[in-house]
C-alpha cells in the first residue's frame, strides 16, 4: 500500500468571490487528469460549496466527523478523475470558529489520509481563526487576488495577518479574472510594492487566469469549466499553473 503523503496547500484570499473554490475544483480536475491523486478539503466549514461545483449532494460532512459520528473515510466523497473531497456544511454558524478540541479531531483525521499527491484546502475568505488555522497546517499558501482594488487591499491584510500569526514568509500569488497577463503582472507588482515596504515576506507569482465567460456558463450548469471547455483560455492558463505545481 502506498503510504506517502503529498503536498498540502491552501487556497485563500482576502475578499470573497475571487474564484478560490472554482480554482480548487478545477485544479483538482486537471491534476487528476494528469494521474495525480488529489484530496480537496472544503475548509469553508460553515458556508462550504465544493459539492455544488461537483454537482453532488454528500450524505455526510465534516460536522459528522467533528462530532465523532463518522470517520474521515466515511465522509470522503469521490468526484470526477478520482478526486476525493471532504465536504463541509452550509449554514452551520457554529463551525465558523473551531475549538481546540475540534481542531485536534480534524487534524488527526486528516493525518489518517495518505497515498495522495496533493491535498488542496479551500478556505473561506478573510482573516477568521479558521483561515489562520488551515493556513498554518499547510505547506504552501496560495493567495488568489483579482484586479478589484478591494481584493488587492484585502490580500495585503490577509498576508499581514498570516505572516504575523503564523510566522510564514513565503506566499504564492494567483491573479484571477485579469484581462491579460500584463494586467495580472501589474496587480502582482502592486501587491509586491506594499508588502516589500511593510512586511518581511516573499511573494511568488505563480500565474494568472483570465476573465472567461465560459467559467460562469459552466459554473451555472454545475460543470467544471476545465472539463466542459478544455480549450478555453482559462483552462489553458490553469493547466500552466498546475504544470508548475507538479514540476
Ligand atoms: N476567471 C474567471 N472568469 C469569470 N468568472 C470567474 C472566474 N473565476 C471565477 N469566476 C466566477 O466567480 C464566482 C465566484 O467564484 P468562487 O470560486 O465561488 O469564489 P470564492 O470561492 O473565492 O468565493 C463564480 O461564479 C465563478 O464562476
Ligand atoms: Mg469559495
Amino acid at each position: 500500500m502506498d503510504k506517502k503523503r503529498g503536498k498540502t496547500l491552501t487556497i485563500t484570499s482576502g475578499k470573497g468571490g475571487v474564484g478560490k473554490s472554482s480554482i480548487v475544483t478545477n485544479m483538482a480536475y486537471i491534476l487528476g487528469a494528469n494521474m495525480e491523486s488529489v484530496y480537496i478539503v472544503d475548509a469553508d466549514l460553515s458556508l462550504g460549496n465544493i459539492d455544488i461545483f461537483f454537482g453532488m449532494t454528500p450524505r455526510f460532512n465534516i460536522k459528522d466527523l467533528i462530532e465523532g459520528k463518522k470517520g474521515i473515510n466515511e465522509i470522503v466523497v469521490e468526484g470526477p478523475n478520482g478526486i476525493r473531497f471532504i465536504p463541509a456544511t452550509s449554514g452551520i454558524a457554529e463551525l465558523s470558529s473551531l475549538t481546540d478540541d475540534q481542531r485536534n479531531i480534524l487534524l488527526s483525521s486528516l493525518h489518517e489520509l495518505n497515498g495522495y499527491d496533493f491535498m488542496l484546502i479551500d478556505t473561506p475568505a478573510g482573516i477568521s481563526s479558521n483561515v489562520i488555522y488551515f493556513n498554518s497546517i499547510s505547506e504552501s499558501i496560495y493567495i488568489v487576488v483579482t484586479p478589484d482594488p478591494a481584493s488587492i487591499t484585502d490580500s495585503y491584510a490577509v498576508l499581514k495577518v498570516l505572516h504575523n500569526k503564523t510566522g510564514r514568509k513565503d506566499f504564492n500569488i494567483i491573479v484571477n479574472m485579469a484581462k491579460d497577463e500584463a494586467e495580472a503582472l501589474s496587480i502582482y507588482r502592486k501587491l509586491l510594492s506594499v508588502t516589500d515596504q511593510f512586511l518581511n515576506i516573499y511573494l511568488d507569482y505563480v500565474g494568472y487566469i483570465p476573465v472567461d465567460a465560459n467559467i460562469r456558463i459552466a459554473t451555472k450548469k454545475q460543470k467544471l469549466w476545465t472539463e466542459y471547455y478544455p480549450d478555453t483560455p482559462a483552462t489553458k492558463a490553469l493547466v500552466k499553473i498546475c504544470n508548475k505545481m507538479v514540476s
